[in-house]
């Protein structure tokens, strides 16, 4: 399908009727952000036809949420990026002003060239943070891809608005107590009504055990798969210095100059770092032996424990899962990774020592509540390597249900042949043999996450 015909039946989905010379502008601007994702890293995903579907048609899924006036509006968009939705929104609604607010300078300087290449006259470029700019005339409305919490959002741009106008955060989750940010908000939109309309706001997940060899690596390679077969846009965090999730996911972890270890330091942005897996499609931060000298290192910085969490905030906009791949231990790493994931989900092996440590583990996630990341809660336990012929297998996973309930996915992970051998062709099992057992499991654990999500 081309971009221009995927658009026509995205609109028609949508139910807006956009004039011919509207939709050829969106389709310039998609080849705008195309050409210059060759050099500068505007947007994770760079398939023309996807950016349709997930940049285009996302963005302008929200204008039935925005009850503007199709005449004389003003709507700030903060926090845009490459445009998203500001841009796709000023074409449908010309009698709009619209003003893009980006703090990244080539960002900003992409938006003031996709403004005069494309013709665009009702927008300004505001570059610089929307907290510090009180412009002369407010808006009638604020929006934003940018934030995961509602509350950040409001805090963020509220003295934008003028007085009994709107708030809306297409992306946002309800923050813990919503109801203040609501009000905050000034009657906005729910943000649970506007996530209806197909955009949802970025889930981190870290996938943790410290006991090895449980099938971490495995969940991480085979779900990042499958939730991105589903059309989610995920990046894949290894946070292991053994690199197996990097190798797993097809990236050779000894030419990976740049890695995990470098964004932890602060040597290095995870926009630069980040890399596309070639069949897996996700991005990933690889990872290799490097980073092992992290954990020494970083003991002593500021703000140790979470430098993971500052460096994901400036990319969580591009993606609808974060999983982060972590080491067998409770170390610093794993820490970070807790402070910076909203949940966790632990694979357990069915055997006879399952629930050892399952406290240990436990108790650091409080801890981590406790003074870092109060949001924090278990996903879910994973049953994974079950073999139903084996009645010890059995019985732990029936102790598993009996004690933690609907904290356990419905989908067993079966021992299976194919999830072991995958890995040393760097192709996650998912794609390597997707009728087998194993990667049919990842499908369906990648469905019962995207329900629950
Ligand atoms: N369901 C499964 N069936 C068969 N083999 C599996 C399964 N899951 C994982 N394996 C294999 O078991 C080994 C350990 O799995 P994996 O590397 O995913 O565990 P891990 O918890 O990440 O280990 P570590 O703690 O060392 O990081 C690997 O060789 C992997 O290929
Ligand atoms: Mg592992």
């Amino acid at each position: 399908m081309t971009p221009q015909a995927a658009l026509e039946r995205g609109l028609t989905e949508l139910a807006l009727a956009l004039p011919a010379s509207t939709r050829d502008q969106l389709i310039a601007y998609v080849m705008l952000l195309a050409k210059w994702n060759r050099s500068y890293n505007l947007t994770a995903i760079r398939d023309p036809l996807a950016m349709v579907s997930q940049h285009l048609l996302d963005s302008l899924a929200v204008l039935p949420h925005l009850p503007l006036p199709p005449q004389a509006a003003r709507l700030a968009d903060v926090g845009t990026g490459a445009g998203l939705p500001g841009i796709p929104l000023a074409l449908a609604r010309p009698h709009w002003h619209v003003a893009l607010i980006e703090s990244n300078q080539k960002k900003a300087a992409f938006l003031r060239q996709a403004a005069i290449e494309l013709g665009i006259s009702n927008v300004e470029v505001h570059e610089g943070r929307a907290e510090a700019w009180y412009p002369d005339r407010l808006f009638n409305m604020v929006t934003s891809r940018a934030f995961a919490e509602l509350a950040a959002f409001v805090a963020a741009c509220r003295h934008l608005l003028a007085s009994r106008d709107q708030a809306s955060a297409p992306r946002g989750a309800p923050a813990v107590g919503a109801a203040p940010a609501h009000a905050a908000a000034r009657g906005g939109a729910a943000p649970g009504a506007l996530r209806a309309a197909g955009v949802s706001a970025a889930q981190v997940l870290a996938v943790v055990n410290q006991k090895g060899g449980v099938g971490k690596t495995t969940t991480s390679v085979n779900l990042a798969a499958a939730l991105a077969q589903s059309g989610r846009r995920v990046l894949l965090v290894d946070l292991d210095p053994q690199g197996n999730a990097t190798m797993g996911s097809g990236v050779d972890k000894r030419n990976a100059a740049r890695t995990v270890y470098h964004v932890l330091l602060g040597l290095s942005e995870l926009a630069a770092v980040r890399t596309r897996t070639e069949r897996g499609g996700f991005d990933l931060v690889p990872a290799n032996r490097e980073l092992a000298g992290a954990e020494i290192e970083l003991v002593e910085l500021p703000a140790r424990e979470s430098r993971l969490k500052a460096a994901l905030g400036r990319v969580l906009d591009e993606y609808d899962f974060v999983l982060i791949d972590c080491p067998p231990s409770l170390s610093l790493l794993t820490v970070n990774a807790l402070t910076a994931a909203q949940r966790v989900l632990i694979p357990m092996q069915c055997e006879y020592y399952a629930l050892e440590g399952l406290s240990d583990l436990v108790a650091t996630i409080k801890r981590v509540r406790g003074h870092l990341n109060p949001q924090l809660e278990i996903a879910g336990l994973l049953r994974t390597m079950y073999d139903p012929r084996n009645t010890l297998s059995q019985q732990v996973s029936q102790q598993l249900e009996a004690h933690f309930g609907d904290k356990v996915y419905r989908t067993l992970v079966p021992r299976n042949v194919r999830l072991a051998e995958a890995p040393s062709y760097g192709v996650p099992a998912v794609l390597w043999d997707a009728s087998s057992k194993g990667a049919q499991a990842y499908v369906a654990l990648a469905g019962e996450i995207m329900d629950r999500a």
